[in-house]
């Protein structure tokens, strides 16, 4: 019977209660665990080594669906505890049904949180952040095994042999910081792909300078003079044959301020992406920043997403959380913004080239 597998949030109370009077520490990690690889083995070894008792809070079938799509989990939640609670490490699995872990770190009010790598204590979602400090639980962000995720282990059972290494084209108009921290990616290892091209329309940008500083083609696309705008076909057309020609498998935008539609987009289905620093669908199109502090958030961040042919609409692949500081002017605020850009943008690519 599958349920042995699965703890109830009382029983883990209830331990957490018993190593308390020990003086002994729970720690509690939450995620999907679909497809155990050994990052999750090391990342759950380390977490387990963080105090006397490791539980772990998976996401059920239903939000696993919705946070990775209609493909995943490849395990059932019973399968994924079942093969959870075989490793020495773990103690206990309790499945929670929300997005988010808050109800389960409020049930059971563990010792240590700890997250993977690509948080940062300030990148916790608010509401979970709130808890945690509101109990007193120490956090502790663990770093990911690099190389090893679901999503490439999924890339080599499809037969993705990943002997070619794929080809990324980066598309801006403007400074190309992001263009600067996929180029590092691609060199030191988290990131297996290759730069082979960046385009600008903007003659003399700094994105066609970081590309030439790092020895990558930088290319000048003639955006024509179509109204709104909008690139001309024949500026398309160009572009088109020069990706096909540098055989490139995905293009990334980072500040590239046109539309981009067909014959472009079909021609790369699911594989072009776009930055944009804001939370969409919040502050979608110009000035996301400005617009975001002028209504007095106090929290705002970037996101990466698919490109279709409205302007930041297609669908998200990930976010990051950036809080909004009191005195903070776009400057500053923008700075940290770039900063959980270049973060996340580079390991959103390996995810969906699965290399990551
Ligand atoms: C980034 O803030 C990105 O979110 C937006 O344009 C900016 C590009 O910055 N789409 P950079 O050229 O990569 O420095």
């Amino acid at each position: 019977m599958s349920d042995r597998y699965l703890s109830t949030l009382e029983e883990v109370a209830t331990l957490r209660d018993e190593l308390s009077r020990r003086g002994e520490k729970l720690v509690l990690t939450n995620g999907v665990f679909d497809v155990l690889h050994v990052g999750h083995v090391r990342y759950l070894k380390e977490a387990a080594a963080l105090g006397d008792a490791l539980v772990v809070a998976i996401n059920g079938d239903a939000s696993v669906r919705e946070l990775k799509g209609p493909g995943r989990p490849v395990n059932s939640a019973e399968d994924r505890a079942e093969m959870l609670c075989a490793l020495e490490c773990v103690d206990r699995v309790v499945v929670f049904e929300e997005r988010r872990a808050s109800g389960v770190i409020e049930a059971i009010r563990p010792h240590v949180y700890t997250k993977g790598g690509d948080y940062t204590p300030d990148s916790l979602i608010d509401e979970e952040k709130a808890i945690l400090d509101r109990l007193g639980v120490e956090i502790r962000i663990l770093s990911l095994v690099p190389g090893k995720s679901t999503s490439a282990t999924l890339a080599k059972l499809a037969g993705d042999s990943g002997e070619k290494t794929p080809r990324i084209a980066i598309l801006g108009s403007g400074k190309g910081s992001n263009a600067r921290a996929i180029i590092e990616a691609t060199g030191d290892g988290r990131l297996g792909a290759d730069v082979a091209v960046v385009m600008s329309d903007v003659p003399g940008s700094g994105i066609l300078e970081v590309a030439e500083s790092c020895g990558i083609p930088a290319l000048v696309i003639d955006p024509g003079t179509e109204k709104g705008g909008q690139l001309t076909d024949a500026a398309l057309k160009e572009m088109l044959d020069r990706l096909k020609s540098l055989g490139v498998d995905l293009i990334a935008c980072a500040g590239f301020m046109r539309i981009l539609r067909d014959p472009l987009l079909s021609a790369f289905p699911g594989r072009i992406l776009n930055i944009h620093p804001s939370l969409l669908p919040q502050y979608p199109g110009l000035n996301a920043v400005r617009r975001a502090l002028a209504e007095g958030e106090r929290e705002t961040g970037c996101t990466v997403h698919l490109v279709d042919v409205g302007v930041d609409t297609g669908r998200i692949l990930k976010q990051a959380r950036v809080g909004i500081r009191d005195g903070d002017t776009e400057e500053s605020l923008t700075a940290r913004i770039h900063e959980a850009e270049h973060r996340i943008y580079a390991e959103v690519i390996a995810e969906v080239l699965g290399v990551g």
